[in-house]
């Protein structure tokens, strides 16, 4: 298969991660014969310093012209302390998503065998894990009509949606859960917004095309508590925007690190995958990110293709690097020689040579001498 894809590293750690991603799809490409070409370009504040635009015109071409965008990271200190700023490195995401139609953004999260004992979560309460996430990501409080009164007192944020965007990411997370264990969950905050009541009618009526998939409802608070109380009720969670983006952050402790949660933003035309973390700015250039979060990214992008066996190889690797303990210090700080490019290596190296996964990898590649 034939695939562009265009690559935006973004700010902080997003290039390294980035760049361990794009190897490892290099690797899928050459085993699997594939011809992929990556394009790269600026966004957020990288993008802000060099032309003045954290979204430039040329990048969303760029995207627009491609198959599948690979989404690195985006933010930095320098505007998070400075409410004033009128351009944001964010802007350039939000605008990205709007433009390119990309409403539902798919998060899934799973509790991984070997990495039990690495969320503070009890092993008996995540052990068996397995959620996904359908965030709205187009819509609500991030887009609503913004305010600032003239004398700097008084700000909104409009929280507004129409029964169109409900219905078009309600139709994909029961379709999911449908493919999955046949359960939705609503979150929303239906005893105090009318914009949740219409999520819920709408909703409710969208589940009678799918009689298989038992619908739920949950207020988003109390679904904050049951996310650590008792996560494996949940299939599919289907929320509006903030919630989604709240929620999934609380979900990535299930994992034991938001460094290993891969997301896809998916709309009618176009495609992009990027790791739920964000910029992450005081591990920048230290090699300490930890790369499967986009490593992750990119096999929910081989699989947007149809790729699933492309897909699979590359989560057959990340979860033997996991059992081999290669990963960065976020999980397992007594390995911390162990960098975002070693990771990379690792899962490259595996999707090369899937037979020969039991030797002894870190002397082979880390120069250490533990024997595994
Ligand atoms: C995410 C991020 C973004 C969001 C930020 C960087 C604008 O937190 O993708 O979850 O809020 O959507
Ligand atoms: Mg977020």
């Amino acid at each position: 298969m034939k695939l562009k894809i265009a690559v935006l590293p973004g700010d902080g750690v997003g290039p390294e991660v980035t760049n361990q991603a794009v190897k490892v799809l290099k690797a899928i490409a050459s085993e699997f014969d594939h011809t992929f070409s990556f394009k790269t370009a600026d966004v957020g504040a990288v993008a802000i310093d060099n032309h003045n635009d954290p979204l430039p015109k040329a990048t969303l071409s760029l995207c627009k012209s491609t198959d599948a965008i690979l989404f690195g990271a985006i933010g930095h200190p320098k505007y998070d302390n400075d409410p004033s700023a009128k351009v944001r490195p964010e802007q350039g995401l939000l605008k990205l998503r709007k433009e390119l139609g990309l409403f539902a953004n798919i998060r899934p999260v799973q509790a991984y065998k070997s990495l039990l004992d690495k969320s503070p979560l009890k092993k008996a309460i995540i052990d068996g894990v397995d959620i996904s996430i359908y965030r709205e990501l187009t819509g609500g409080i991030y887009f609503g009509t913004k305010t600032v009164s003239d004398d700097g007192n008084t700000a909104s944020d409009l929280c507004q949606y129409t029964r169109k965007e409900i219905e078009r990411i309600a139709h994909l997370a029961f379709k999911a859960a449908g493919a999955r264990r046949n359960k939705v969950t609503l979150v929303d905050k239906a005893n105090v917004l009318e914009s949740s009541r219409l999520w819920r009618k709408v909703v409710t009526e969208i589940a009678e095309d799918y009689k298989d998939v038992k619908l739920e409802f949950l207020f988003v608070d109390n679904a904050a508590m049951q996310m650590i109380l008792n996560p494996k009720q949940f299939d599919v969670i289907l929320t509006e925007n903030m919630f989604g983006d709240i929620i999934s952050d609380e979900a990535s402790v299930i994992g034991g690190s938001i460094g290993l949660l891969a997301s896809a933003s998916v709309g009618e035309k176009y495609a992009m995958f990027e790791p739920i973390h964000g910029s992450y700015p005081q591990a920048e250039g230290k090699g300490i990110a930890n790369p499967i979060a986009s490593i992750l990214s990119a096999a929910m992008l081989l699989d947007h293709f149809g790729l699933n066996n492309e897909a699979e190889l590359i989560r057959i690797a990340v979860d033997k690097s996991l059992k081999l303990q290669i990963t960065t210090p976020d999980i397992n700080a007594n390995f911390d020689s162990i960098t975002t490019t070693n990771v990379g290596d690792f899962v490259e190296d595996f999707i090369f040579n899937p037979k020969d996964s039991n030797r002894n990898f870190k002397n082979i590649h880390l120069g250490q001498s533990t024997i595994i």
